[in-house]
């Protein structure tokens, strides 16, 4: 299973990926549905839904800061970056959708990426819908106030109950739907509409993998589905074929 997977995301032209929060956690950061996770110790209806910013905006801006804080404290992981070189090496193939809201990608040199859940180093305004990046941690106070109308801004996140960006959305539907190979890491694949990429991709003719230590409901319908995490799992993934190892490296007969 894991040769075929090796050789078909090698020879593919297309290539669409999907990330959740596991691909994130080896750098530090708490995923949401894991035992330790964000939604274990925080209820969703007080942090993430716009009922729970228009009931104390106070409080759910501080908890975004102290997310912010967190992440932009931390280092995008070698996931991140053999998914950035995987980039440099498909070009215009390959598409990067994330769940994630944690820039890190980016920071690992990713350049085609899609935030279907927003970033949380960006504010919008209530008002007039201008976006802005934040000032970094040390120097951010919230709310922060919008330069173009002086309205208040809110976190430029995705919120349960909320849609997707339009474009963003319809972006990566169509990557899935054209992938010759989807590759889908570190996600429970518990909300939609991404959890639904995957199977978009497979029921298009694409060669499906998965890559997170638990089964997930997408498994059943991966061509190779492997049981790790994202480090080991891309490593495994993008290792050169046995035939380009120096002889040294070749198992003993
Ligand atoms: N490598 C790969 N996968 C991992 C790792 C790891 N090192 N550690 C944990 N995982 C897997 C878990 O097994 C789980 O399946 O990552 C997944 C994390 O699932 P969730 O916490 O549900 O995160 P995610 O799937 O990204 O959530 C989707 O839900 O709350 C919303 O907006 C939020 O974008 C988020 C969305």
């Amino acid at each position: 299973m894991l040769k075929e997977a090796q050789t078909r995301l090698r020879e593919a032209t297309r290539v669409a990926v999907l990330t959740g929060a596991g691909i994130s956690a080896p750098s530090g950061i708490p995923t949401f549905r894991d035992p330790g996770g964000l939604w274990k110790e925080f209820r969703i209806e007080d942090y993430a839904t716009p009922e729970a910013y228009a009931r104390d905006p106070e409080r759910v801006w501080a908890w975004y800061a102290w997310r912010y804080r967190k992440i932009q404290a931390a280092r995008p992981n070698r996931a991140h970056e053999l998914l950035a070189r995987l980039e440099a090496e498909k070009g215009e193939g390959f598409v990067l959708v994330t769940q994630n809201i944690d820039g890190l990608h980016q920071r690992a040199g990713s350049r085609r990426v899609i935030e279907l859940h927003g970033n949380i180093a960006r504010a919008r305004c209530e008002w007039c819908d201008a976006r802005v990046p934040l000032p970094p941690p040390e120097a951010f106070t919230p709310p922060p106030t919008c330069p173009r109308c002086t309205s208040r801004m809110r976190p430029d996140v995705v919120w349960f109950g909320e849609f997707l960006p339009e474009k963003a959305l319809a972006a990566a539907e169509r990557a899935f739907a054209e992938a010759e190979v989807a590759l889908v890491i570190g996600t429970s694949a518990a909300v939609e509409p991404a959890a639904s990429l995957g199977r978009y991709a497979r029921w298009s003719g694409a060669y499906l993998i998965e890559i997170n230590p638990e089964p997930t409901p997408l498994t059943p319908l991966a061509h190779c589905a492997l049981r790790m995490g994202a480090v080991e799992g891309l490593e495994a993934l993008l290792a050169p074929p046995a035939e380009d190892q120096p002889e040294g490296d070749l198992p003993k007969p």
